[in-house]
């Protein structure tokens, strides 16, 4: 059975005219295929919303429509007519805005220049007339329900910002096929259900959109029919009560729910961290374990048990009793760059705390106070530089740039770029801290890839986590903690969810 049969099309609302029609879209760039075959239909007053992995081709796709991109081969169809060599002026005159989700705006330009970029109003005499370009930007802004001051640099604003000033640019014109790609990634909750009010206005006047997402909560708030891509294809059209999230994952990453956890078999070697009578803050009072090269070691806790102290006070982060041996000696870790020393790296559930956003990839992986390398000499630059390549290419952290700084990535590539800082500073023991917190499933399932390479490398894993499956997926053994202390410890056989949750409560 082909997939495409185990995920029919839904029907589409009944009556509303085809606005757009793609057949058998396909884009070759050198070397990659990055879409072999696209056909969707759009409909007027519709919220298609768009889901896959990264990588998927869901920008391609949308750069295709935008006449970015030229596509290899296929149709598109606007409003009943085919168009051939479209171009952005082309796109746009066809009312086909695209919201980009890395941004297209000049940083260095102002707010309003932004918005009004290529139809600066004038005056009588043809000047530009400054007073109603800023008008017009913050009414621009203002229908999004934010105000942003027009003359700001845009460079200079915060990343949420920029990306209101996207949305507002791109409908500033009216278009009436909108694509938004990954509009809500920097959003907080209140600006994106503003952003969803406009969105519900523009469907009552007709305008179709496609909305690519990686947040499955929104297909309720907004979708009205839900297709996913994987891997250059269209897996499926379903329904919004069809889409839950079992079935949105296993048609984004072709597999079920149990196969995202890659478990490699690993034998497990010698100790590599024994910690005796762990006890820090107002929670943790006792902990003991040994973890072991090769081993995932697993920590649950409902809140309050203990568990969120343990990563800080390995870390040096917060004042601990208790002893630590690494690889057979005693340590004192009294700050992280005593941890670091020792082989340590932390991978912290808030990835702002590691990760400095207006840099690059190659400045976060060798942060002064994180490294101890010399950053001066020459050759030391031209390593760094091949190491950045090949951390970028191995951990496959897109986009694949030296050059944009790590604000603009997802969670899940932030998060590649925290690892791959630990293994470049050797760390040999790796403590992951609520690792998924805040990242979308494609991504998820990349960092449980990676944590199984890692212990194959012989790396050691210490995994503290509330998500019961993700440890059932991953860990060798879990320590469930209840009251600071260790109340159990469960073998892989073990591991289940009554289980776990029994001893922890
Ligand atoms: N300009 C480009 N040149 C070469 N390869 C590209 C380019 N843009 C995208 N790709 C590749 O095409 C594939 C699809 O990428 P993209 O459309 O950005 O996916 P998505 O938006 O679903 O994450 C990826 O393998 C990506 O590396
Ligand atoms: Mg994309």
């Amino acid at each position: 059975m082909t997939a495409t049969a185990l995920h029919p099309s839904a029907a589409p609302p009944a009556g509303a005219p085809v606005l757009l029609r793609l057949e058998s879209i396909e884009k070759t760039f050198v070397g990659v295929k990055a879409l072999k075959g696209v056909s969707l239909e759009l409909l007027a007053g519709e919220v298609q919303m768009l889901l896959g992995e990264n990588g998927a081709g869901k920008s391609t796709l949308m750069k295709i429509l935008a006449g970015e991109y030229t596509p290899s081969a296929g149709r598109i169809v606007v409003r009943g007519h085919e168009v051939a060599g479209l171009t952005p002026d082309s796109a746009k005159a066809l009312g086909i805005g695209l919201i980009h989700q890395e941004l297209s705006l000049v940083p260095a330009l102002s707010v309003a220049e932004n918005i009004c970029l290529g139809r600066m109003p004038t005056n009588r005499f043809g000047q530009i007339d400054w007073k109603r370009a800023h008008e017009l930007a913050a009414e621009a802004v203002g229908r999004l329900g934010v105000a942003i001051d027009p003359g700001a640099e845009v460079g200079r604003l915060q990343i949420a910002e920029q990306q209101l000033v996207e949305i507002a640019r791109v409908l500033e014109w009216n278009p009436e096929i909108l694509l938004l790609d990954e509009p809500t990634s920097a959003l907080s909750d209140a600006e994106r259900e503003r952003l969803f009010a406009v969105i519900r206005r523009l469907k009552d006047r007709g305008v179709g959109m496609i909305y690519i997402s990686h947040h499955l909560a929104e297909i309720p708030m907004i979708a009205d029919r839900v297709t996913v891509l994987r891997d250059g294809s269209v897996v499926g059209t379903i329904l919004p009560d069809e889409a839950d999230e079992e079935r949105c994952i296993s048609m984004m990453v072709g597999r079920s729910l149990e196969d995202q956890f890659p478990k490699p078999a690993v034998s497990k070697g010698a100790p590599a961290l024994e910690v005796a009578g762990l006890a820090a803050g107002k929670t943790l009072q006792d902990l003991s374990f040994t973890l072991h090269q090769g081993e995932i070691l697993g920590i649950f806790g409902l809140m309050g048990a203990g568990q969120e102290e343990v990563a800080a006070a390995l870390f040096g982060l917060q004042k601990s009793r208790g002893r630590i041996r690494i690889n057979g000696q005693d340590r004192a870790i009294r700050t992280p760059a005593d941890a670091i020393a020792q082989g340590l790296g932390l991978l912290t559930r808030d990835r702002r705390q590691s990760l400095v956003p207006m840099l690059t990839v190659g400045p976060n992986l060798s942060l002064p106070w994180l490294s101890n390398r010399s950053p001066w000499s020459a050759l030391q630059h031209r390593r760094e530089g091949e190491e950045v390549q090949r951390y970028i290419a191995d951990l496959k952290i897109r986009p694949a740039t030296t050059t944009t700084p790590v604000r603009f990535y997802s969670g899940g590539n932030q998060q590649k770029v925290i690892l791959a800082r630990w293994m470049s500073s050797g760390a040999g023991i790796l403590v992951f801290d609520e690792p998924t917190r805040g990242i979308d499933v494609g991504a998820k399932a990349d960092v449980f890839t990676l944590m199984g390479d890692l212990v194959q490398r012989g790396m050691s894993v210490l995994m503290i986590s509330s998500e019961l499956n993700e440890l059932i997926g991953m860990a060798d053994r879990v320590l469930v903690m209840r009251g600071g202390r260790v109340s159990a410890e469960l073998g892989r056989h073990e591991l289940n969810q009554e289980a776990l949750l029994r001893h922890a409560s």
